[in-house]
């Protein structure tokens, strides 16, 4: 089982590539976490292996990732645990993370691995000009391949980081100060050129935009930033930053 997060497509199409090379199945964290406890086809089976796939954010797991592999049950023995964060540059400390939350649950991680593909964080930066942002896609093809066949292997103790300078700190004090007081939905806000499709509704992990005709934010937000970049007419902004940026998302999803 393949439990995947992912804002803009990068670790969805990462966890493909591996689901095709192991075939395993592959399940949204949102849907496993709205189904928690009610349906058993979104828990893991006694003895499969279990796998993470999900975006960096701030040298970190996203909470919405880590509050669920805290919640999930699992019985018995896992045949295999490993994680894959997908980033645009660094991952930090962020293996070691995994690793404590799943020591809580007496469970080992068997590989840890992560690939760089396009930043998608556009309300701080803008996003790569094509050329470049395709060449970034396409470097990270070789490694993912790599990194699903490690996971084939049940390679135990398989480690492929992208651990970048100051991971310590990056992760331990800046990723949690940016949990708690970097994420907010008060800047996001929607242009006359919303065609009020619903699509942003539609995808939000946390079902906090509502339409009203028009989207509406509430309080709850993971800042997977999947409904400012894949609004298909660029209808959304947050703060002031974002007019004239370009918008990401991986060409599975476009
Ligand atoms: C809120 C936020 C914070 C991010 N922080 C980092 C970071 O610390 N390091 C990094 O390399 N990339 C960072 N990124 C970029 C994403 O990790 C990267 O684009 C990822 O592949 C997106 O995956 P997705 O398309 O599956 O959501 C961040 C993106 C977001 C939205
Ligand atoms: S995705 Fe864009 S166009 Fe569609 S409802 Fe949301 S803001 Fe409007
Ligand atoms: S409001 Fe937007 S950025 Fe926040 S969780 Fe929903 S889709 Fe992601």
């Amino acid at each position: 089982m393949i439990y995947v997060f992912s804002g803009t497509g990068n670790s969805l199409h990462a966890a493909k590539v591996i689901a095709a090379r192991t075939a395993d199945f592959i399940i949204p964290i949102a849907e496993a976490r709205d189904h928690a406890g009610k349906h058993p086809a979104f828990g893991p089976a006694a003895g499969e292996t279990i796998g993470f796939v999900f975006p960096i954010h701030a040298w970190g797991m996203p909470r919405f990732v880590s509050d669920f592999i805290r919640d999930l049950k699992v019985d018995g023995k896992p045949a295999y645990v490993f994680a894959v964060s997908t980033c645009g540059a660094e991952e930090g400390d962020t293996p070691a993370k995994v690793e404590k939350l799943l020591r809580k649950k007496g469970l080992s991680l068997d590989g840890a691995f992560s690939v760089a593909m396009p930043d998608n964080y556009v309300i701080g930066m803008d996003t790569k000009e094509p050329a470049l942002r395709d060449r970034v896609l396409a470097d990270a093809e070789p490694r993912i391949a790599e990194i699903a066949d490690r996971i084939a292997r049940r390679e135990k103790g398989a480690r492929m980081p992208l651990r970048g300078d100051g991971a310590p700190f990056k992760s331990n004090f800046i990723h949690p100060l940016f949990s708690r007081f970097a994420i907010r939905t008060a800047p996001f806000r929607v242009t006359d050129a919303c065609i009020e499709c619903g699509l942003c509704a539609r995808i939000c992990p946390v079902h906090t935009i509502k339409l009203d005709p028009l989207p509406r934010w509430g309080k709850a937000c993971t800042q997977c930033l999947g409904c400012i970049n894949r609004c298909p007419v660029q209808a959304i902004e947050y703060g002031k930053g974002t007019p004239g940026r370009r918008r990401y998302v991986h060409p599975d999803l476009r």
